[in-house]
């Protein structure tokens, strides 16, 4: 039976790094409230977050970059050079390899709160494809689905969640028959929660009695895994790499057996894939060289006066736009685990619901009123003995949904969806309609069972009807 904390010396220990406050209202609590504050408030980590509250919230340092910043290399997605090109076809078969022999997990991060999207429910049940509304977890599903038929191979799948979308998360998965995939291979792990503090240094409450919590970042990943037993799972399945993925982008590839195989050929501990920025203003994190080690920097901390250097054809020097699309052995995560590796931790400010200390009611703020502390899985490349990069196309593999509307929105990303498949039909001869403006005059889905390669449809062509301007165009 799990012991009920010892509730004076939680008043004490609170009181004295200034956090007494929490217990404004407990007197009028209930019995079993008070019984599961003093319970939240014993689970965490005070002096980590002490620490963090000094150094984050109230003294956060301006980031001190090196003077050593280059380019990360990285491999091109249209190969000149004849080597490089027969280097993909050597990755294309170790990756082939890799999955027929069962190593290569897939692992969607899916903790986070959504909030720019504004919906309510786990961000994997918002329906992101432009035809059958299917939502964002079913087309990770149908593609892993899909994979594994063309392979002959089992792709066990890993979603990280947080306490404030587990259950939805399940039973949404569970409503539909886990779309397909056996029951036995989805695995569903929550990753830790940390206290929303406000811009004073005080942890808020969210109700009078239960703390505003909100995941730890993406970076909660790496430790979450490895707490859970996620990653012995993997290994007792004989999986050696994590295929790591965001959950907004309904035409990810899930798994990439070219990218997986250039990541296992260069013996790599964690790689990465890219896009060339659009512009260097463009919100991607530089993936660069710095000190020599694989560092992302984010968008916002590039000096401008390396961001807009070019290349004498022309091109941005510092290109390598990271989408947080990872390959990551699994022997990279148990060694950070067992040597007690730290991230560091970010400070976004944020608006949180919280409780007003004067009248003890929740209060939705205006503006943002709270710091959020996370750490990023991209601050772990530096400790990765290896790194790879890896540039793909944008249009095939990118179209985020972060946004309620307007850029990385549900229409943005539908229409470069539209965009992707209409040149996977014209690739094998079929005719698109085109407005003037040169866009596709029609909408296209394109299922996983369909197609996951351009090539596929060239097979399937003949069971494709002609497309008449302004059409809705399923292919399943
Ligand atoms: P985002 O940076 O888009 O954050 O996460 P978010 O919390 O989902 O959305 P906003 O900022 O509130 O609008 C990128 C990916 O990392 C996951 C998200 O679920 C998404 O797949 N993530 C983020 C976690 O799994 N845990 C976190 O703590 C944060």
């Amino acid at each position: 039976m799990l012991q009920h904390p010892d509730h004076n010396a939680l008043v004490q220990q609170l009181a004295a790094i200034g956090q007494g406050h929490l217990f404004t209202f407990y007197n009028q609590l209930s019995a079993l409230e008070k019984a599961e504050l003093d319970r939240q408030i014993a689970s965490m980590d005070w002096p980590l977050l002490a620490e963090l509250i000094r150094t984050v919230v109230l003294n956060p340092e301006s980031l001190k970059l090196s003077e050593n910043i280059e380019p990360a290399p990285f491999f091109e997605h249209a190969p000149h050079h004849a080597a490089t090109r027969e280097k993909y076809r050597q990755a294309q078969a170790m990756g082939e390899f890799l999955l027929k022999n069962n190593r290569v997990a897939a692992f969607v991060v899916a903790g986070g709160q959504g909030s720019r999207l504004g919906w309510d429910g786990p961000k994997g049940t918002f329906p992101a494809t432009s035809v059958k509304n299917k939502p964002l977890f079913q087309c990770f599903a149908e593609f892993l689905r899909a994979m594994e038929l063309r392979f002959g191979c089992t792709i066990p799948f890993y979603l990280m969640t947080s306490t404030a979308n587990h259950q939805a998360t399940v039973d949404f998965w569970n409503q539909h028959n886990y779309f397909g995939l056996p029951e036995s291979q989805v695995m569903f792990f929550c990753q830790d929660m940390l206290p929303a503090v406000s811009l004073e240094g005080k942890v808020l409450l969210e109700t009078p009695g239960t703390l505003a919590l909100s995941p730890n970042g993406h970076g909660g990943s790496l430790l979450a895994l490895y707490k859970s037993g996620a990653l012995a799972d993997m290994r007792k399945r004989g999986i050696t790499q994590i295929s790591y993925f965001q959950v907004d982008n309904p035409i990810v590839r899930c798994v990439d057996p070219l990218f997986l195989g250039l990541h296992e050929l260069e013996n790599a501990d964690m790689s990465s894939k890219i896009l060339p920025k659009i512009s260097s203003t463009e919100k991607l994190g530089n993936i660069c060289l710095v000190d020599g080690k694989m560092t992302v920097i984010e968008y916002s901390d590039l000096p401008a006066a390396l961001a807009e250097q070019r290349t004498a054809d022309g091109q941005l020097r510092f290109r390598a736009g990271s989408i947080a699309l990872h390959a990551i052995r699994c022997d990279f995560v148990q060694r950070l685990n067992a040597c007690g590796f730290a991230l560091p931790y970010h400070r976004a400010e944020k608006k949180v619901s919280c409780v007003d200390m004067s009248t003890g009611k929740t209060v939705k703020p205006e503006k943002p009123n709270a710091v959020k502390m996370e750490t990023f899985v991209f601050d772990a490349l530096p400790l990765a003995t290896g790194s790879i990069v890896y540039e793909t196309d944008r249009i095939d593999e990118f179209a985020p949904i972060k946004n309620a509307e307007g850029v990385d929105s549900i229409a943005s990303s539908r229409q470069i969806t539209t965009l992707r498949n209409s040149r996977w039909l014209q690739a094998a001869g079929i005719t698109v309609p085109h407005k003037p403006d040169g866009s596709p005059d029609c909408t296209i889905e394109i299922a996983a069972s369909f197609a996951l390669y351009p090539d596929d449809i060239k097979a399937k062509a003949a069971k494709i009807p002609a497309i008449k301007p302004g059409d809705e165009v399923y292919l399943g």
